[in-house]
């Protein structure tokens, strides 16, 4: 990289040696002016690919009439953006709050449960993942790996996640019967006060390594979330606007939640999220203690952003074209996995499509799946993985074409008989010249003893 200046960045996270410039579609452009393809748009969140021309000119089109107002007014790119958003949601959720990240639409979602209930425990599912603030950690299974940020908050519960491919309990669906949510609700039933507060789950469970729930297992959450009288929120950062080849990753179940919480995908790669809910929970809250307030709340920069990429998804049919490109990229990934000793269960909904990565002892192994995300991104394509579970995670942009699928399992494909060829020494994925390379062997080294 050459510039000095990267040991200015306090980084917990082994970041690639290269400068990204400019991006277009699928493509990241570095300083150097070498390419890469973005597997992973951005942090799954570029749906309608980098720099898309709509996206772009909406944006500057409201950044010259305003950005920002504060908590006094609301701005007409507001109203547009919650029409436009409403206009996707399952019926009666009509109520939203616009702020910035995945993780404060969570904090807003879960105190507007709070506030409706009157109630204070939360659930979340294991292998699920919230976001960063310490209460969104505590209700994931990462606040065990990243150990130093705290402790967990207290009236904090999880259920077993639903992870079919790898059942803890060693049973098959549909014969287990969903035992390992009837286990749960043992669990929950000793563990917690019965104040229930709210259920969190992600339709597909992203961070936790491409988990798809089996059916009637979020219906069953669903029903818990009745018999202790609580709400169920929908965490669709990932799963959400398109993603999965329908609107919403609940409406693959047939669940309509209580609290809708989309981020990421919204401002394709702008910083802007929306918590929508009905009109009843939201009088509920209207005499309860609930802070809601932001400096960045409704800003009308972000909603014009918002609203522009909600009517791009419908104009470009993006649900239809996520189905149809998540099928074809699922098939060439079950032919690697074919192929490969190192690659197992390929799987998919819509472009939110895993792989297993497997290590030595014959299970997917998170050490393994880094090195095959740093082999990748050697030979110029970005993927993600997941370090909870040891899975490569493939969320493109929806824009991606036939031809750059198979350029991108041409190259996983020589990664992977690379690392099965050769016996790969970590020090190889250090970064070169990053101030924080300290940070990042930790990094390596707690994820290998994990
Ligand atoms: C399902 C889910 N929820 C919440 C978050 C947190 O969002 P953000 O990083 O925008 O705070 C993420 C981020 O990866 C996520 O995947």
């Amino acid at each position: 990289m050459g510039d000095k200046r990267d040991e200015l960045l306090f980084t917990l996270y082994p970041y690639f040696n290269a400068v990204i410039d400019s991006a277009e579609g699928c493509t990241l452009t570095a300083s150097d002016g070498r390419q890469y393809l973005d597997l992973a748009s951005g942090q799954l969140s570029v749906l309608l690919g980098h720099s898309h021309p709509r996206i772009v000119a909406a944006a500057q089109r409201q950044a010259a009439r305003v950005v920002h107002l504060g908590n006094r007014f609301f701005g007409t790119a507001t109203l547009e953006a919650v029409d436009e958003i409403v206009s996707v949601c399952p019926a009666g959720m009509n109520r939203v709050i616009l702020c910035s990240t995945g993780t404060e639409a969570n904090e807003m979602a879960i105190r507007i449960a709070r506030a409706a209930t009157g109630k204070i425990e939360l659930v979340g599912l294991s292998k699920g993942y919230y976001g960063c603030s310490h209460l969104t950690l505590s209700l994931s299974d990462y606040v065990g790996f990243i150990k130093g940020t705290g402790v967990r908050s207290t009236g904090v519960h999880r259920l077993p996640a639903p992870d079919c491919l790898h059942c803890s309990l060693g049973l098959k669906h549909p014969d287990c019967g969903l035992r390992c949510l009837a286990l749960g609700a043992e669990n929950l039933e000793k563990e917690s006060t019965g104040s229930i507060a709210a259920f969190l789950a992600e339709p597909v469970l992203g961070s936790g390594g491409i988990i798809i729930p089996p059916e009637g297992y979020l219906k069953g959450v669903a029903a818990l979330c009745k018999r202790y009288g609580a709400l169920l929120i929908a965490d669709e950062a990932q799963t959400g606007l398109c993603r999965t080849g329908r609107w919403w990753g609940m409406d693959h179940c047939g669940v309509v939640p209580d609290i809708l919480v989309a981020s990421k995908g919204l401002g394709n790669g702008y910083p802007v999220a929306a918590v929508i809910t009905r009109a009843d929970i939201e009088q509920k809250c209207i005499n309860a203690p609930l802070a809601n307030m932001s400096s960045h709340s409704f800003d009308p920069f972000g909603a014009a952003i918002a609203a522009e990429v909600v009517r791009t998804l419908k104009d470009e049919n993006i649900a239809e074209r996520s189905r149809e490109m998540g099928a074809y990229m699922l098939e060439r990934l079950e032919g690697l996995a074919a192929r490969h000793r190192l690659l197992a269960n390929a799987r998919g909904c819509g472009l939110m499509l895993g792989l297993d990565v497997v290590g030595r002892e014959g299970k997917p192994d998170a050490m393994t799946s880094l090195a095959l995300e740093a082999e990748c991104l050697m030979r110029g394509l970005v993927v993600g993985y997941s370090a909870m579970s040891g899975v490569l995670r493939i969320l493109p942009p929806a824009v991606i074409t036939r031809e750059q699928v198979e350029h991108a399992v041409g190259v996983l494909d020589e990664a992977t008989t690379f690392l099965e060829e050769n016996d790969v020494d970590v020090s190889r994925y250090m970064p070169e010249h990053n101030g924080s390379a300290l940070l990042a062997v930790s990094f390596l080294r707690r994820l290998m003893k994990k």
